[in-house]
């Protein structure tokens, strides 16, 4: 059971694990956060999310007191506690505790490191099913590059299509272009069998698993272009698929209405999700 969580300092029991009234994450979403995989010993991607939660920090202007050797101190001593062999942690920092005001200018509040683990089934090998998505237009603040906590159109859009009977919304940006998903980064193979996922423009988040995802793809040949592709693009695709270090590569086989490969997993999203369990 995974019930132990670290709250500013203290190891403690989500029963008794609380922030304070006056956080600046829960006023305001003034705050970021990562989300790591964990399977036996071995954190998925662990030095780029580390490296973005403290790019994060810095594009925010948050003076955050520990050093990454700190912190992996902490993670590892919280895995320990909860006795999880596969699951997740949830990382968050904001800017600290202080009366409500818009403004943090000469604010020196302590940020406040907050972690959960979540346990999870051991996914991995089983059969990958290919899920449906729908789209929605991408109404976000025009930093979706820095990964806060400020998350409300994705809570929404990622609502919309769970009520639509779908896994993940994909926005689309006002000129017809797919940014990215409410939690994930998007990706077509289309008719010349080239792999497309939209650059990193500020427009989206750089996934860490997409990054990984384009190495190990390179390496063994496929042909990837960092580029962004229409809405249409994406509807007449040989492949869809989504990556994020909670879902891995995902294969997308609906989109609105339309069925992608009339409905089928492509064998290349196969092969890119696997390739990503056997290079860890
Ligand atoms: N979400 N884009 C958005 C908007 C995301 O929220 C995420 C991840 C990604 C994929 O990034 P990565 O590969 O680094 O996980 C892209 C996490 C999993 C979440 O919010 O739970």
């Amino acid at each position: 059971m995974a019930n132990i969580s670290y709250v500013d300092g203290i190891y403690c029991n989500n029963q008794n694990a609380a922030i304070h009234i006056n956080d600046r994450g829960y006023h305001f979403g003034d705050a970021v956060y990562e989300v790591i995989l964990f399977n036996n010993g071995v954190f998925y991607d662990y030095d780029g999310h580390i490296n973005r939660l403290f790019n994060s920090l810095k594009s925010i202007d948050i003076k955050f007191h520990l050093s990454q050797q700190q912190l992996k101190i902490i993670i590892k001593n919280l895995f320990k506690l909860n006795r999880v062999n596969f699951g997740s942690i949830y990382i968050q920092v904001s800017r600290g505790v202080a009366d409500r005001n818009h403004s943090y200018f000469n604010l020196n509040s302590k940020p406040v490191l907050t972690m959960i683990i979540s346990k999870k089934k051991n996914n991995i090998h089983d059969y990958v099913k290919g899920v449906k998505a729908i789209t929605i237009s991408d109404n976000r603040w025009s930093r979706p590059d820095i990964k806060t906590t400020q998350l409300l159109p994705n809570v929404m859009a990622k609502t919309f299509a769970n009520k639509k009977n779908a896994y993940e919304g994909i926005f689309i940006d006002h000129e017809g272009y797919v940014t990215e998903g409410s939690s994930s980064n998007i990706w077509i193979i289309n008719n010349n069998e080239e792999i497309l996922t939209r650059e990193i423009d500020g427009k989206i988040l750089s996934g860490i698993t997409r990054k990984t995802i384009t190495k190990f793809a390179k390496n063994n040949n496929y042909k990837i272009l960092e580029k962004k592709f229409t809405k249409d693009e994406m509807l007449e695709a040989k492949e869809v698929f989504l990556t994020s270090a909670s879902s891995f590569v995902k294969p997308i086989v609906k989109i609105d209405n339309v069925k992608i490969n009339n409905g089928v997993i492509g064998k290349n999203s196969i092969e890119l999700r696997n390739l990503y369990f056997q290079n860890f």
